[in-house]
């Protein structure tokens, strides 16, 4: 199979490019990217070589380049991950997120529609899948503050039910109600994605996952941001009163789903990926600190004084919680990790790649590219 994973210089899509390329020797991974500031080929860098990876540099908003490439490299399959992922941003630059996630969604839709119905097979043994998120069902009630047993279990949680701060959950039939720009710009994509499935008959798998965390993350998103604040002595800003709830997942555990749901998830199909694991905001944010001060050597409390309650994002969702069973009962994923264990393993990660941190918040990456690639 040849496989276009758009993207794959991001956070997850790097874990997704690094685990198909070595798990499948015999399909060839191309990593179509435009490489934004969110973009860093350095977070591939250890399979760069490989004979089964190819990197293509290129805009899925523009419809001629998408057309080329995916008749080019006579793609089978797509892994759509490319897209601007930053709420904040979103709120600054909402056209730049209709441009890249609607705009460029439905051009890689328009490509693969043309090349495969250009094939005497048509689409069978064809694949769109488009990786979206839980933000586009909007928000859910905080019922319980003080947190409930939730009505499911999972291995992650050793077989004990996980504690929620509501009685609803997002299922695959939950009303789309999507309140940021960014949300709203994935809504519509996931609208489109269905759209080719329904009137071309195009077969397609959308996946709507919660919160992630885990190494190569930008460091715009709460977890690194927090932990690079904290090496450099820099306040914490906590939005509003960080009572606010999100489902956090393991980055590798979202990388073995999307494989899994690639290969053997029904065409036609969405579901839903979460960790069976909320936490309030302000709770995560120390534990955060308890672990990094603790691995950096300092005493504890030590960075307790920089975390700092700041005015909160406009129209900021109170709770996400996302109910993965079936995912967990037709293909028996789950994830893998318990959240002490994936938050220690990731803040070490950052202490031990200060380099990385460093490199991406000075702008440093951006060079990396054309030192590599140019000549090719
Ligand atoms: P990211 O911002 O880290 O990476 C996005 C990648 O897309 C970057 O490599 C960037 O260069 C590339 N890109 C952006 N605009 C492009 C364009 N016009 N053409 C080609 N490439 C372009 O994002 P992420 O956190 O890895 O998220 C990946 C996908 O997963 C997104 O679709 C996002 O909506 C979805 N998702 C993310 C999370 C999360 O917690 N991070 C959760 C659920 C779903
Ligand atoms: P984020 O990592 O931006 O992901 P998302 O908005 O997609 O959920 O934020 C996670 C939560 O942390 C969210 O409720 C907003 C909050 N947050 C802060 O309180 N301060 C910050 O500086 C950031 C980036 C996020």
């Amino acid at each position: 199979m040849n496989i276009l994973v758009t993207g794959g210089a991001g956070f997850i899509g790097s874990h997704v490019v690094r685990l198909l390329v070595n798990k499948y020797p015999d399909n060839l991974i191309v990593n179509l990217d435009l490489l934004t500031y969110a973009g860093n080929l350095k977070n591939l860098a250890d399979i760069e070589g490989k004979p089964n990876y190819r990197f293509v540099k290129a805009d899925i908003a523009d419809a001629d380049a998408v057309g080329r490439i995916v008749r080019e490299f006579e793609i089978d399959g797509i892994i759509h991950l490319a897209a601007e992922s930053h709420v904040d941003r979103s709120i600054k630059d909402p056209l730049t997120f209709a441009r890249t996630n609607v705009l460029g969604t439905l051009n890689l839709l328009q490509a693969a529609r043309s090349w495969w119905e250009s094939r005497p097979e048509g689409y069978e043994s064809k694949l769109f899948y488009h990786i979206s998120t839980d933000e586009v069902y909007g928000a859910l009630e905080m019922t319980d503050p003080d947190g409930v047993e939730a009505p499911f279990s999972t291995r992650a949680s050793s077989g004990k039910a996980h504690m929620a701060f509501g009685r609803e959950f997002f299922t695959e039939e939950t009303r789309y109600d999507p309140h940021s720009p960014y949300s709203a710009s994935k809504a519509s994509s996931d609208h489109f994605v269905r759209s080719y499935h329904d009137t071309y008959g195009m077969p397609v798998i959308i996946t709507n996952c919660s919160n992630n965390y885990g190494p190569y993350q930008f460091p715009e998103k709460l977890i690194p941001l927090f932990v690079n604040n904290i090496r450099h002595g820099k306040p914490l800003p906590v939005y509003g009163r960080g009572e606010n709830v999100r489902d956090w997942l393991y980055v590798e555990d979202h990388a073995r789903a999307i494989d899994l749901i690639f290969h053997r998830g029904k065409p036609g199909s969405t579901y839903n990926i979460g960790g069976f694991n909320e936490w309030k905001n302000i709770d995560l944010v120390r534990a955060l600190v308890r672990v990094t001060d603790r691995l950096l050597g300092n005493p504890e409390g030590h960075s307790d004084g920089l975390i700092t309650f700041v005015t909160d994002r406009p129209g900021h969702d109170c709770r996400y919680a996302i109910d993965s069973r079936k995912l967990q009962r037709e293909l028996g994923w789950e994830p893998s990790l318990q959240f002490e264990e994936g938050l220690e393993k990731t803040v070490r990660w950052y202490l031990d790649n200060g380099e990385w941190l460093d490199s991406v918040t000075s702008g440093d990456y951006l060079k990396y590219y054309d030192e590599m690639y140019s000549g090719r």
